[in-house]
């Protein structure tokens, strides 16, 4: 009857009490109330949204489901940095190992692929032996000997949201600002952390592409961070075309390992750099972004970052030669150039299309048992506002059989648009929010 209630409520516009919220995802979590239920008041919130006190009982109804890490003896500072999601982000693979080998310790918890967009999860299963389904206890023991753990939302954590989630994704009720947010957030202030940094994407290829409402969830969670003591700082990123220039499992490890060794594309090492300060200064291990950033420089200069990516697979069960070669990462069996259709300058290169594209391919999944193939995916050299010529190769397609080149193909065709008058690509960086506000940061 609680179900009903509710549901019928938030569809004619009220509001949810804080203990009545609470005593559902109670209900939820014991299999009192059906899915049906559940589902039908997740479409009632989409579309009639939750204030800040339901959002808030309902992350904490979220959060206090499950387990935290206890990490306070570790006696540095923990940070985790989070994306709401997008095609060819590999910027956690970066970061985790880069800011660990400063002094930072990274808990970092991540997901698998949804809807379009990647997932870290999945990226690093492209290693052979990768286990990421560490217990909290394996993983606490690990950030205590290396300083970083790189885990899946294991059953202990947030166990409500887990369920939740699986239910948003095939209801078509993920793209709602207080349900992403309570989240996100009830899964990261599980994590024992003393700061966080958020990647909120805006862009096309976003779950939620308006500048105003990536902005709106931006500073939604950074003041959840602030009510729960974790400092939490957002960067609004673009996410208008891919970052980088890899899109698939396997082949952004690759041009992870290659950013590590200081040889990755610009955007991917701007991204990183910037996120990776704000995870330094709120670890405690730089005074401002410029100390940051000359520290994350010398470590990769160093090899010291490749090295503790070395130590992270070896701890976690996976081949750390990888690192050193690459090349022995699941190799897709057909390999095919794509080539620009007519000369004039790329207007789009579409996240959306390239990431259904890999889907497509075999790269991710469209039901949350498939098993998805790490070797498939695109390159994409061409960037928005690069002039060029009929006939001259603008990506390449990886693929397991020509079934899927066609399909790959298809998906570049629909992805890059190249026409006579350029468009303005979103800036990389647009604004950065803190508990303090809202800035300006474009690059
Ligand atoms: N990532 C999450 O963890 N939850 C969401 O709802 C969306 C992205």
């Amino acid at each position: 009857m609680l179900a009903y209630r509710l549901i019928e409520r938030k569809r004619d516009g009220g509001v949810l009490a804080r203990h009545e919220i609470r005593e559902l995802a109670a209900a939820y979590e014991r299999g009192d109330v059906a899915d049906y239920q559940m589902a039908a008041l997740l479409m009632a919130i989409v579309l009639r949204g939750l204030d800040r006190e339901e959002t808030i009982a309902l992350m904490e109804s979220m959060l206090e489901s499950g387990a935290r890490l206890d990490l306070s003896d570790l006696g540095v500072g923990r940070v985790d940095k989070h994306s709401t999601g997008g095609v060819g982000d590999k910027v956690s693979l970066v970061l985790a190992p880069l800011v660990s080998s400063l002094g930072v310790a990274v808990p970092m918890m991540s997901g698998r692929g949804l809807a379009h967009t990647g997932g870290t999860l999945d990226k690093l299963e492209s290693i052979a032996g990768f286990r990421t389904e560490l217990t909290l206890a394996e993983a606490r023991s690990q950030l205590g000997r290396i300083g970083c753990a790189l885990i899946g939302q294991s059953r202990e954590i947030a166990p409500v949201d887990r369920k939740l989630y699986a239910l948003r994704d095939a209801t078509a009720t993920v793209e709602s600002i207080p349900l992403i947010a309570a989240s996100i957030m009830s899964k990261k202030l599980a994590e024992g952390l003393t700061g966080l940094v958020l990647d909120v994407k805006r862009g096309s290829g976003a779950f939620l592409p308006d500048t105003a409402r990536a902005l709106e969830l931006a500073e939604l969670m950074v003041s959840i961070g602030k009510t729960h003591g974790v400092p939490t700082v957002a960067l609004l990123t673009a996410m208008d075309r891919p970052l980088g220039r890899a899109c698939g499992n396997a082949l952004e490890v690759e041009e992870a390992i290659h950013t590590l060794h200081g040889e990755g594309p610009p955007d991917l090492i701007q991204v990183s750099y910037a996120l990776g300060a704000e995870m330094l200064v709120l670890g405690g291990a730089a005074s401002d972004a410029d100390a940051a950033r000359r520290m994350m420089e010398v470590a990769i200069s160093s090899g010291r970052a490749a090295e503790q990516f070395r130590r992270i697979i070896e701890e976690q069960g996976g081949n750390p030669t990888v690192v050193d070669d690459p090349s022995i990462l699941p190799q897709a069996r057909e390999v095919e150039l794509y080539t620009a259709p007519r000369s004039g300058i790329v207007a789009q290169v579409e996240p959306r299309a390239i990431g259904r594209g890999i889907v497509a391919l075999g790269g991710g999944r469209t039901r949350m048992d498939d098993r998805i193939d790490h070797s498939v995916g695109f390159v994409i050299s061409a960037r928005p506002g690069d002039y060029v010529t009929a006939g001259e190769p603008v990506a390449t397609v990886f693929a397991r059989d020509m079934a899927g080149v066609a399909a790959g193909m298809a998906a570049l065709s629909e992805a890059l648009v190249i026409g006579d008058e350029g468009e303005i690509p979103l800036p990389l960086l647009s604004h950065r929010v803190t508990a303090a506000g809202v800035e300006r940061i474009d690059t």
